[in-house]
């Protein structure tokens, strides 16, 4: 099959949606973990975390316009500057994807999704208990960008708790030790495998691919 610019553009929305939120391949599964002025807990499901350098530990996120909808985490990390980001387990990918319903303000995702908040050291932002691997950051930016009204969500990393059997001495993580999941588009999910790792690339090093 085969779509140009104007076929996506007359396809419909739900299609293009479909098609162009799948075709960047597995994103990360995280819930975002915030807390209101008021201290009401929020929880919701995010797919466009990303790595953006690791020194300083930077982590993006991308949030939707804000505009006419409410959204909540957004708010809530420009209210107290903190957030949590928390792996989606396999074990809790149902209560997870609902966190994405959209419930006001006065309400805790955490409470209706059966999602347990974890307060750790002296971080005010709630970690999701049932989560392996949790990030506590400290907002720095956000980029506005202008071709979408999306807004790039600039956090640095104060936090990282990761269970022993996932990481090794060298600091390489496990992910399908620790159970992560990962998403194609808005609502599938899929299991981790291990297949392989390599050592680092160097021009000196490379197999002899075409006699192998
Ligand atoms: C699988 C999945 C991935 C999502 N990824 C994002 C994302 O990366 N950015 C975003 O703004 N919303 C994303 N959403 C939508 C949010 O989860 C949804 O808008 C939620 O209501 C936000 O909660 P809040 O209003 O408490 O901030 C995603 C939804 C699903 C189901």
């Amino acid at each position: 099959m085969y779509f140009n610019k104007k076929d996506l553009e007359e396809i419909g929305n739900v299609k293009r949606l479909n098609i162009v939120n799948s075709i960047t391949g597995i994103k990360p599964a995280n819930l975002i973990g915030t807390i209101s002025k008021d201290k009401i807990s929020n929880v919701a499901i995010f797919s466009s975390v990303v790595h953006l350098g690791s020194n300083p530990a930077l982590i993006g996120v991308i949030v939707r316009p804000t505009g006419e909808i409410p959204r909540n985490t957004y708010e809530n990390i420009l209210e107290n500057g903190q957030y949590t980001i928390n792996h989606v387990g396999e074990e809790f990918i149902e209560n997870s994807h609902y966190t994405s319903a959209k419930f006001d303000a006065s309400t805790s995702e955490f409470e209706i999704c059966n999602l347990t908040e974890e307060y750790l050291t002296d971080f005010e932002a709630p970690f999701v208990k049932e989560s392996a691997i949790k990030i506590g950051l400290r907002h720095l930016e956000s980029i506005p960008i202008e071709s979408n009204g999306t807004i790039l969500v600039i956090g640095e990393v104060e936090h990282v708790i990761i269970p022993d059997k996932a990481i090794n001495k060298k600091g390489y993580i496990d992910l399908e030790k620790a159970n992560t999941t990962g998403i194609s588009g808005l609502n599938s999910y899929y299991k981790l495998e291990k297949i392989t790792s390599f050592p680092y690339a160097r021009v000196s090093e490379i197999p002899d691919f075409k006699n192998e």
